[in-house]
């Protein structure tokens, strides 16, 4: 990989446009997979003295920008926190309008994400999902099965302690079975159990909104992973800060608990 920071003047972003700085920033090692807890909605309305959900829909219209954008960037996987399983404790009304997002965001963006070669996926407890929010996705999953650009993941009713006990559990299956002896349970095994079975590990977290935690998601997959936090309230979101995470992970020195060679 080129040594970004040899070059680069991080506080004017050596004075270039956004434009120019998408250009850039491909030429070096743009992330795999990037997971993003996108929080701030709630913040965003309030600011505006408008409901909660004000905040949700423009959040929803963020999910395109930053879709739309990081195909183009070539990055592989997206996987966005959508729904956690705790959020079923707010409000009736929100938990409905959140539940209704996935259809109006797919209701009317789905032709542009079949014609960008986006795949949809989905991962959760889909069991506690209103049929007509899974249906939406599941239409979405199918019309785009065969596209092979981005993989853009909802972590729609998703907690990774319940991800990581059921991995167990199906686990324990396994061996009681004898489809899997105890012995070969490394970690590449055990995450082949996980929902993500089918996705590389995060390369870069990102979280919005000044938080500074991981509120239960995808706790095994993102031991190695860089963080990246913004106070930037999710509706907020634009191309520039997408790009600016990705100038600091390309800025990174990843060792994966080992050494540089040159350490
Ligand atoms: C956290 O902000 C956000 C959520 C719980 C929902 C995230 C959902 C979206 C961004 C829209 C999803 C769109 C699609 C297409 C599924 P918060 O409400 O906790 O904000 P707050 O912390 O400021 O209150």
């Amino acid at each position: 990989m080129l040594d970004k920071m040899k070059f680069w003047n991080k506080d004017n972003q050596n004075g270039l446009s956004i434009d120019e700085r998408l250009k850039e920033v491909v030429h070096f090692n743009i992330p795999n997979h990037i997971a993003i807890i996108m929080d701030g909605n709630g913040r965003w309305a309030k600011k505006r003295a408008l409901p909660r959900v004000a905040g949700h829909h423009e959040g929803m219209k963020t999910v395109r920008k930053i879709t739309k954008v990081a195909n183009q960037l070539g990055i592989k996987q997206l996987t966005l926190y959508a729904f956690s399983t705790e959020n079923w404790k707010r409000p009736k009304m929100e938990v409905e309008y959140l539940m209704k997002l996935p259809e109006e965001f797919l209701g009317t963006f789905l032709p542009e994400l079949v014609e960008e070669n986006v795949k949809v996926t989905m991962m959760g407890d889909e069991e506690a999902i209103p049929p007509h929010t899974k249906n939406a996705v599941y239409k979405a999953i199918e019309e785009t099965k065969e596209n092979d650009g981005l993989i853009l993941n909802f972590a729609l009713n998703y907690g990774s302690r319940a991800e990581i006990l059921d991995g167990v559990r199906h686990v324990l299956k396994d061996v009681q079975n004898g489809i899997l002896n105890e012995k070969e349970l490394t970690e590449e095994v055990f995450s082949k159990y996980l929902m993500t079975k089918d996705f590389c590990d995060p390369d870069l977290l990102i979280r919005t909104s000044g938080e500074i935690r991981l509120s239960n998601f995808m706790l095994w997959q993102l031991a190695y992973t860089e963080f990246w936090f913004t106070d930037v309230l999710w509706p907020d979101f634009s191309e520039e800060h997408l790009v600016e995470a990705i100038e600091a992970f390309q800025g990174r020195s990843r060792r994966f608990g080992g050494l540089k060679s040159e350490e």
